[in-house]
């Protein structure tokens, strides 16, 4: 008689239940934190759309990386925001000495030998506009001329100290441009390109425009970010970045596109493959566990541990402190 179809017997203990998995465990290796610089060196900001996450000058943000160090955190990702710094159409702050990031990034290194550097790259905090890419006199995005521009910031950021460079705004082409710049300069082989080549056009990013003050002024950003629904454009997009020389491929937002993890995952087994759970998602689990819909503790971690199943190897989330003292405990 073939076996009955019971699962209970594998599931009564929780090594058996570990066997299930596969791998899937979240370990320090598998977390990157974002961070949000400022211009005040000893400011810490409060960021009212996504609670429990703040802003931080250099000084503030030595301090609070020490503990989560010493807890195992090995990777960061930067991202400036601006308050004095001119804001204009091709977003010069970006790169210019006074930066926060640009400022961030040797101190870091200092204080921090081991911790691996990654810096978001994009205009939109930068620009007059708002928008991830420079426009021409017509009022239509100049793609050669933004990516040559994300290629200058870029370099900047390698020079400054940068380990890994991730370009978030979603022009054509310029993880080549990215790629060709370093080599110009000798620094290929030095700093890894990480593409966030699969983000969608998504509602949960809004929290994020508000911390880092990078609303659009006008428009929206559906003719560079990807349409929702789809399926296609984002292995396209994938498949495009890889030729381009992309080391890592990032899925954005994470929950609701764990299809488009599988997806690109079964493309790219060989490549890591990162998910950011965006402000979006963050505010969500913590207000939904503040008004009792659900333990926090228990609600992130079933978010990280499938997204880890769904096929993503490195996990982007603003819940890193937090889930740094859950592993530890374990
Ligand atoms: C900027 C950028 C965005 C995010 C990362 N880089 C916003 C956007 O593209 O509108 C979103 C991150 C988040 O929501 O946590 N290009
Ligand atoms: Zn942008």
């Amino acid at each position: 008689m073939a076996a009955a179809k019971k699962f209970h017997s594998s599931l009564f203990h929780p090594t058996l239940r570990k066997w299930q998995e596969g791998n899937v465990n979240i370990e320090p290796e598998n977390l990157m934190y974002p961070l949000f610089l400022i211009e005040k060196d000893d400011a810490i900001e409060e960021i009212t759309s996504m609670p429990g996450v703040s802003r931080f000058g250099v000084n503030q943000v030595v301090k609070h990386l020490e503990p989560l160090v010493e807890k195992g955190l090995k990777t960061v990702l930067l991202f400036g925001v601006i308050e004095t710094l001119p804001k204009n159409s091709r977003g010069s702050s970006a790169d210019c000495a006074e930066n926060p990031v640009v400022r961030a990034l040797p101190l870091l290194r200092k204080n921090f030998p081991d911790l691996l550097l990654a810096t978001d790259v994009c205009i939109c905090p930068y620009t007059s506009h708002g928008h991830c890419g420079i426009f021409d006199e017509e009022n239509h995005m100049d793609n050669e001329v933004s990516i040559q521009r994300l290629a200058e910031i870029s370099l900047a950021y390698a020079i400054a100290g940068a380990h890994i460079i991730a370009p978030s705004d979603m022009m054509d082409n310029r993880i080549g441009a990215i790629k060709s710049i370093l080599r110009k300069n000798r620094l290929e082989s030095r700093v890894s390109v990480l593409s966030y080549a699969v983000k969608f056009a998504s509602s949960f990013y809004g929290p994020f425009r508000d911390a880092a003050r990078s609303a659009p002024a006008y428009g929206d950003r559906k003719c560079y970010q990807l349409p929702v629904g789809s399926k296609g454009i984002a292995a396209r997009a994938a498949e495009r970045d890889v030729e381009e020389g992309a080391d890592m491929l990032m899925v954005k937002p994470g929950m609701a596109y764990l299809d488009i993890v599988r997806q690109t995952k079964d493309m790219y087994p060989h490549l890591p493959l990162f998910i950011y759970q965006v402000s979006g998602e963050y505010a969500m689990l913590w207000h939904g566990a503040k008004n009792g819909a659900f333990n926090l503790n228990a609600i992130v971690m079933e978010t990280l541990t499938s997204m880890r199943r769904a096929g993503a190897d490195v996990l982007i989330t603003y819940y890193t402190p937090l889930v740094l003292d859950l592993i530890q405990k374990k």
